[in-house]
């Protein structure tokens, strides 16, 4: 099973992820953890050229392309091959992200997005997406308390929204597996939702 978070920056994803990784193994399910992007030696080429040079105008373009190559080799070395040996993994940031920041965020053609995107998975959709939904200004102020800032999180208040709203469209379109969350709560609540929605889906697949 293959399941990935999503949400503005500081919404709650590596927390929630970190959870729900827990709360599997405490279970006897044998579960990795990993994120987008900088998996390998590859990934972390790429996520330094990506979000720590501030100096790099990065063409929209050439950033789609960069997220995109980090993706198609994370999938083929490191997800497929858990997969395949029967675990369950988790993924910080997957496609969506890149639909939404390169499609909405960027403005790049979005058919085109959507088609680069999605061959860089190499036909590995998620199982289940949660995407954590909360206020813009609310994800930003808990980034200052936990440091930690990239060059994406420094974008205007207006990219941020767009990229929200981009996330609200994709789950809309696809309600089945993309399930949205109310990030503005007590994690431990946010949590109990989630496991309880693996949980069910697991009892499902087996
Ligand atoms: N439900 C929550 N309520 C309050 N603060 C939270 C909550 N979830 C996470 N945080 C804090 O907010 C910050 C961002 O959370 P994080 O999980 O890193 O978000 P993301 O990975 O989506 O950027 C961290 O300091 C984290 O401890
Ligand atoms: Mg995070």
């Amino acid at each position: 099973m293959f399941i990935t978070f999503e949400g503005v920056e500081g919404s709650g994803k590596s927390t929630q992820a970190k959870l729900l990784v827990e709360f599997l193994s405490e279970r006897g399910y044998k579960v990795t953890l990993t994120r987008e992007p900088g998996w390998g030696r590859l990934g972390e080429l790429i996520r330094k050229m990506i979000l720590d040079e501030r100096d790099l105008d990065l063409d929209p373009f050439s950033e789609l392309c960069l997220f995109c190559a980090d993706r198609a080799q994370h999938v083929r070395d490191f997800i497929k091959p858990k997969l395949q040996d029967g675990e369950i993994v988790i993924c910080d940031r997957y496609f969506d992200s890149t639909l939404v920041y390169q499609g909405h965020g960027r403005k790049l053609d979005k058919r085109l997005v959507n088609k680069i995107a999605t061959a860089s998975t190499l036909d590995l959709i998620p199982n289940i997406t949660f995407l954590l939904n909360l206020p813009v200004r609310t994800g930003l102020t808990r980034l200052q308390t936990r440091g930690d800032i990239t060059k994406m999180d420094e974008e205007p208040l207006e990219f941020h929204e767009t990229i929200r709203q981009g996330y609200m469209l994709l789950a809309r379109r696809e309600p089945e597996r993309i399930k949205k969350i109310n990030g503005d709560r007590d994690s431990s609540e946010i949590h109990e939702e989630i496991s309880g929605i693996v949980i069910n889906s697991i009892a499902k697949e087996s």
